[in-house]
């Protein structure tokens, strides 16, 4: 799938006099069913995450609170996203190498994803990532 398809998406907000609310429907506001949910948390600064793509994965991923960026890389091109709000989040497609870092002190990084956690769906290896979209 192409970096293109990889975007920022806005998520209804309700607000009232006691806060702000916000939902998200798989296959409705982000375009697969939600099998999981993880979170990243305590993260110490200066540290990143991610470095890794994956086969059939779909994720979906907020700042919950705080911020970070997120960076994806389809082997030709780049794109960085700072996440900093919890009513926006960023589709990321399959095969797709992303990278998170700048996390903000107390920060909280929250992932929908298609499917179970399956190490055979990871791609941890750059080269093997480059080869595989031909961008060796
Ligand atoms: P990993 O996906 O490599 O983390 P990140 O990309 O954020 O740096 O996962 C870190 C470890 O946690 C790895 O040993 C796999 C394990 N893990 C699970 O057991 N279940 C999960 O749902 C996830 C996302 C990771």
């Amino acid at each position: 799938m192409p970096l293109s398809d990889c975007r920022l998406i806005d998520l209804p907000k309700i607000s009232d006099a006691r806060g702000n609310l916000t939902f998200v429907e798989g296959n409705n506001h982000i375009p697969f069913e939600v099998k999981r949910v993880y979170y990243l948390y305590d993260v110490p600064g200066g540290a990143d995450r991610g470095e890794h793509a994956h086969k059939d994965l779909h994720q979906f991923v907020i700042s919950m609170s705080g911020s970070f960026d997120l960076l994806l890389d389809d082997g030709f091109d780049k794109k960085r996203f700072q996440l900093n709000r919890p009513y926006y989040g960023v589709y990321v497609c399959p095969m797709m190498w992303r990278y998170l870092d700048n996390f903000s002190s107390g920060s909280v990084c929250m992932v929908l994803a298609s499917g179970p956690y399956d190490e055979t769906d990871y791609i941890r290896d750059r080269d093997e990532f480059l080869k595989a979209v031909g961008a060796a």
